[in-house]
């Protein structure tokens, strides 16, 4: 029996509260032209990515830590916020964890912003594997109303590398996102 669901609602609380300020005003694309979605919901559908593997895996992870990293993994790439802010409000572990779902902007390309990115998730416990994962997931519920099929085709490829990189951390989260690159198919 996994004690996946023996999170604490405190802490999740408190990095939820953060992620929310840290994001506010902040927009995506939506699925209808000149339709724009508020960021948080990306982080909520990260979390709750998470959460459906957390209750479903025989294997025990850490919850606290695949939560919180759910819902901050955004923080260093997309807000001011910086790593000695997560290292003093959140502890190393989450600190950690989210640097390395950070892209290193001094990179030339995209590609070898990913394949970094992916190396060093790789050198972090398996939560951290398993939060890019989701996040590639929810990316892939739908592209942007003005990406183009080239546009579509390349994000496609890309996940196809994540889970080159990160099945091994969860079959269920793993056997999802291959779904997922199955399904976005239907959009090219
Ligand atoms: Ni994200």
């Amino acid at each position: 029996m996994s004690l996946n669901n023996n999170w604490n609602r405190d802490i999740l609380a408190k990095a939820w509260h953060f992620a929310t300020i840290k994001h506010s005003g902040q927009t995506y694309g939506g699925r209808i032209p000149d339709q724009y979605i508020e960021y948080i919901n990306h982080l909520s559908s990260v979390a709750m990515e998470s959460m459906w593997v957390l209750a479903n895996s025989n294997d025990d992870y850490n919850a606290d830590l695949l939560l919180q990293c759910a819902l901050l993994h955004d923080t260093l790439e997309d807000t001011p916020t910086e790593y000695h802010e997560l290292l003093v409000t959140f502890g190393p572990d989450v600190a950690n964890g989210v640097q390395s779902l950070t892209k290193n902007k001094t990179l030339i390309n995209d590609q070898d912003q990913m394949l970094d990115s992916l190396q060093r998730i790789q050198a972090q416990p398996k939560e951290i594997w398993m939060v890019k994962m989701a996040d590639r997931i929810t990316n892939l519920y739908h592209p942007p109303y003005y990406w183009d099929k080239t546009k579509i085709a390349a994000y496609r490829s890309e996940g196809q590398v994540i889970y080159d990189h990160l099945a091994p951390a969860d079959a269920l989260m793993a056997q999802r996102l291959a779904d997922k690159i199955e399904a976005y198919q239907q959009f090219l």
